[in-house]
């Protein structure tokens, strides 16, 4: 099939490289003449494992293109995908200025045959029918279309296999030829189908989001009872998930959820409720834990940190990615700062971006993570880089002032850092 996919963030991309190496022919839509030339030369822009070879392989194949104009490519297209980014707005709700631009565009291109354009952007229930309208008011008389919502579930850091191997494959449309052709697309997708309509399509991706953010709150909720009890959340939450009805899975506490998609998603649910007069109490308490969470952890390192130095260990919102959008990482280097702390910082990947957004000289980045110890009071680690399980504990104790160590994310064992000589601070298990 020959497709077109406008967009090429983290979804879009990813999308296009799984489609083409599928045998399919895509063509990528974007409006920066920088970033297309990069990807044109094979250089993903996004940090992601696997990527890089999958864009390669098919560009030299001749089944991935990438173009500014979308006249081509429209027109010779059975789908067209729109997978441009929905941030939120100060309210809290989707900023949706680009989908709707690029439903424009994608209506003025339109060829006579049928084309299904569909949503891979996650977007408020309703907003495909806006779609709809927009494409029915700017194409031409002989172009027939149908929208669908086709929601995407990648995990940065596994997005390839994520795509490959999805647990479910959504597609929502009131027509029933545009749920035919996206049923053959995904054809060579393995998953469960769910054909469903628009609706219901759309909120598919905010509840499954939420729900996995309700998981990670509830974890974290139980975390700060244990703290003030003595009871240890690690053996908590493993016991409460050996019942099958919970399970273990995504509710690991730590100081808290980060990226694009958990805090934008909670949020736009919250807004969409408020919009139709549901109590969103629930979906805020999860947003609120979610911010107690990384607040406690920096209230501990003040209370309990002698000096001013402080090393960390882990900038991206999880491990495998550079994205720091919505990392617990910003809040705690900006509210260390603040507290007059000097910081001295290791990431694998997400350094540079960290200095896009925090340029104080006290905040120092260094190329290797024991460079970030000589000389510190504490290290804290915020992100569970496989690089960092193993510690070197004579080098740490050695480099540290004090062997002191916050463990964000609750990679360490504490009876074996407590036999080590440290002072260790886990979530939810002093
Ligand atoms: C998420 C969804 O998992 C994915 O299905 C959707 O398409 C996009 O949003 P992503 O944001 O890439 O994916 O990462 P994910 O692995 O879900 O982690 C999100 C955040 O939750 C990270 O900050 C992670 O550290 C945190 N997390 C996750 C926890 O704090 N505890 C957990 O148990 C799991």
């Amino acid at each position: 099939m020959t497709i077109t996919i406008v967009g090429h963030g983290y979804v879009g991309l990813v999308s296009a490289c799984v489609f083409a190496d599928f045998g399919n022919k895509v063509w990528v839509i974007g409006h920066s003449p920088e970033k297309l030339q990069r990807l044109k030369n094979g250089d993903p822009i996004i940090y992601e494992p696997g990527l890089a070879e999958m864009l390669k392989k098919n560009l030299k194949a001749g089944r991935l293109i990438f173009t500014e104009s979308y006249d081509e490519a429209v027109k010779e297209s059975s789908v067209v995908f729109i997978t441009v980014g929905t941030p939120p707005k100060k309210d809290g709700s989707a900023d949706l200025i680009a989908v709707f631009h690029v439903a424009q565009n994608i209506a003025k291109n339109l060829g006579d045959k049928f084309t299904v354009v569909s949503c891979k952007s996650t977007v408020p229930v309703g907003t495909n029918l806006d779609v709809e309208k927009i494409l029915n008011k700017n194409k031409s008389k002989k172009a027939t279309i149908a929208v669908a919502s086709c929601p995407e579930f990648l995990r940065e850091g596994s997005a390839i296999s994520d795509t490959v191997t999805p647990d479910r494959v959504v597609i929502g449309s009131n027509d029933k030829k545009a749920i035919e052709i996206l049923l053959e697309l995904h054809s060579t997708f393995p998953g469960k189908r769910v054909v469903t309509n628009l609706p219901s399509a759309e909120l598919i991706k905010y509840a499954s989001n939420s729900m996995l953010a309700v998981k990670i709150s509830f974890a974290n909720l139980i975390s700060f009872y244990c703290e003030q009890t003595g009871a240890d959340v690690e053996m908590v939450l493993d016991a409460v998930g050996m019942d099958k009805r919970i399970g273990r899975v995504f509710m690991y506490p730590g100081i808290g959820y980060g990226g694009s998609c958990f805090p934008k998603d909670v949020q736009a649910l919250t807004d969409t409720g408020k919009n139709l007069a549901i109590d969103v109490s629930m979906l805020e308490a999860v947003e609120k834990i979610n911010h107690h969470a990384r607040k406690l952890f920096v209230d501990k390192v003040l209370k309990h940190v002698g000096g001013k130095t402080i090393a960390i260990w882990g900038l991206a919102f999880k491990p495998d990615t550079d994205d720091i959008r919505f990392a617990p990482s910003v809040y705690i280097i900006e509210r260390l700062l603040k507290e007059g702390f000097s910081v001295k910082a290791y990431d694998a990947a997400a350094m540079s971006n960290v200095r896009k957004i925090i340029s104080d000289p006290k905040l120092t980045l260094v190329d290797e993570p024991y460079l970030a110890l000589a000389g510190a009071d504490a290290l804290l680690v915020l992100t569970e880089w496989n690089e960092f399980k193993e510690l070197n504990v004579q080098n740490v104790k050695k480099l540290l002032n004090s062997p002191m160590l916050f463990d964000g994310r609750n990679m360490y064992d504490p009876e074996k850092m407590k036999t080590d000589g440290f002072t260790y601070f886990g979530i939810g298990r002093n």
